[in-house]
């Protein structure tokens, strides 16, 4: 094979100066901001790009109805991109947060003046012309609520597409909110907004709308989050690559790719009002260094499957019995606020979720979060699991999600679960030079001249 690039092992280093919430969640406050005096470890995020001699089996062709998901440094959030665009001049595009808890779809409008729109370098809406509006919408994400007006693109002659590339893939009509307001779980991420997608297909569901349009010929989409240790090669530097999300019939064709079989395992969604993808766990088990302990929760729990939310929440109790159970009664630690923390040291123990008679194992290197370095919690990480008697639901965030391909049916109203086992793949993604300041010139250049060969390690 010949290779352009000369560059055997490049390892680079991203030192965040500010300190990092070990959990930055939207839903739930940080280990980090409870316990008084305790100092997280600012995170070094390092990667390798590696010229191999092979390239992976399965590659993703990114355009259209396969759309590539993007992270932040501290791979809190997962965002896609939408492009808006008049055909005459006006041409924005916007990351947003792919949020299956959310029922409506937001971005921020140039008015926009709090806090994440002035601190963030984000994107807000400026189109010039005159709008017309629709009705107002209220959201509420944790303590705060998001005002806004929704307008139909179609109404206001507006384009609008998936993705960073601009392709001729067109929704026709679509209800975005513009919004004034940022809500405060934004602080400190460059994302314009919200996407949206619940089991509500109306004009505010991008799914519904890429059916109505004609793109996609059934509502479902999947969605996969990468992990750490993945090989992987592709024009979208791998400390950005956070997954894949895909829709239509692209979902069902890609499945084998990512857990090595056609067969995802459907549970039917609990009707509920909020539209959330909402399921019966009936019990739920762990394993732990001392093995298998059965039913540590009997009892069936309703559960949102939210890929807005970084990690787990529980109610406390059950987030005490599973602690306990994974770690025994002197490898965790908790506060009377929700916070767990558990020995850095274990590394393999698993909670075991039955869902409609499929059991989906998420193993405790998923839900650890990062090492304290104050003396009092010296050898403890925090953990991504938290214990809020609020909710009313479990939630499973993506912490759950990094296990499994996880297929979001519209049509038969369920939800299917795979449980992946991609090690290395490639992602053939548009033609669009890499957005990323952080990514150094030699390995921008060496993974365009040379896509074949490099390989990059993930890390997170
Ligand atoms: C958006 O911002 C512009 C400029 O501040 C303002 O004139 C307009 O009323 C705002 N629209 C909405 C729907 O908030
Ligand atoms: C904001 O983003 C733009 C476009 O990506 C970039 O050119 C600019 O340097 C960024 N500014 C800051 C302060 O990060
Ligand atoms: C994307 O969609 C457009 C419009 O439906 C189509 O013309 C184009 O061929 C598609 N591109 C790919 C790569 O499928
Ligand atoms: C959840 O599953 C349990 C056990 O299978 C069952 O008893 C319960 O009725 C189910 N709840 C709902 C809301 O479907
Ligand atoms: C982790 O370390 C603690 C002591 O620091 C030890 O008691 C425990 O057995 C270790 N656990 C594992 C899984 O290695
Ligand atoms: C990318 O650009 C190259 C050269 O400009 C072109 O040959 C190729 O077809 C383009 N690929 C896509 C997917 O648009």
């Amino acid at each position: 094979m010949r290779i352009t690039c000369i560059v055997a092992v490049l390892v680079h280093f991203f030192l965040i100066t500010h300190a990092l919430l070990p959990v930055k969640d939207f839903r739930v406050k940080g280990l980090a901001n409870e316990i008084q005096g305790v100092k997280s470890r600012a995170v070094v995020n390092s990667w390798s790009e590696q010229v191999l001699s092979y390239s992976p089996d399965v590659v993703f062709t990114s355009l259209n109805n396969t759309q590539v998901l993007y992270t932040d440094d501290t791979n809190s959030i997962y965002y896609i991109y939408l492009i808006l665009d008049d055909g005459h001049g006006y041409k924005q595009r916007f990351p947003l947060l792919l949020d299956t808890g959310s029922a409506v779809s937001w971005i921020y409008n140039q008015s926009c003046t709090s806090n994440s729109c002035q601190n963030n370098n984000v994107t807000k809406f400026n189109y010039n012309g005159n709008l017309k509006l629709g009705s107002t919408f209220s959201i509420t994400y944790t303590n705060d609520q998001v005002d806004g007006t929704y307008i139909s693109i179609a109404e206001n002659n507006i384009n609008m597409q998936l993705g960073r590339v601009t392709s001729d893939f067109k929704v026709q009509d679509f209800s975005l909110g513009l919004t004034s307001d940022s809500p405060s779980i934004f602080n400190g991420f460059s994302v314009s907004g919200i996407l949206g997608i619940t089991t509500d297909s109306s004009d505010e569901n991008i799914v519904s709308q890429m059916y109505d349009s004609g793109l996609i010929n059934k509502k479902v989409f999947g969605l996969y989050l990468t992990n750490p240790g993945q090989i992987y090669r592709g024009n979208v530097p791998a400390k950005e690559l956070g997954g894949v999300v895909l829709f239509g019939q692209d979902v069902a064709d890609n499945t084998k790719k990512f857990i090595g079989s056609n067969t995802v395992n459907y549970v039917d969604v609990v009707d509920n009002n909020n539209n959330y993808w909402l399921i019966n766990i009936s019990d739920t088990s762990v394993v732990s260094s001392q093995g298998e302990s059965s039913n540590v929760i009997s009892d069936s729990r309703l559960t949102i499957i939210d890929s807005g939310t970084t990690g787990i929440v529980f109610p406390f109790d059950d987030a005490v019995a599973i602690h306990k159970q994974l770690f025994g009664d002197t490898g965790y630690l908790n506060d009377q606020n929700g916070n767990f923390a558990f020995l850095c040291n274990y590394t393999n123990e698993n909670i075991v979720f039955n869902v409609g008679g499929t059991k989906l194992s998420v193993s405790s290197s998923n839900f650890k979060g990062q090492a304290y370095t104050d003396p009092s919690l010296f050898g403890y990480c925090a953990s991504k699991i938290q214990g809020l008697n609020n909710y009313g639901h479990w939630v499973l965030g993506q912490a759950f999600l990094k296990s499994f391909y996880t297929v979001f049916d519209l049509d038969a109203n369920q939800i299917g679960f795979g449980q992946a086992s991609l090690q290395s793949f490639g992602i053939e993604f548009g033609n669009e030079s890499s957005s990323s300041a952080s990514s150094s010139v030699l390995s921008t250049t060496c993974v365009e001249t040379s896509t074949k060969s490099v390989l990059t390690t993930i890390t997170h």
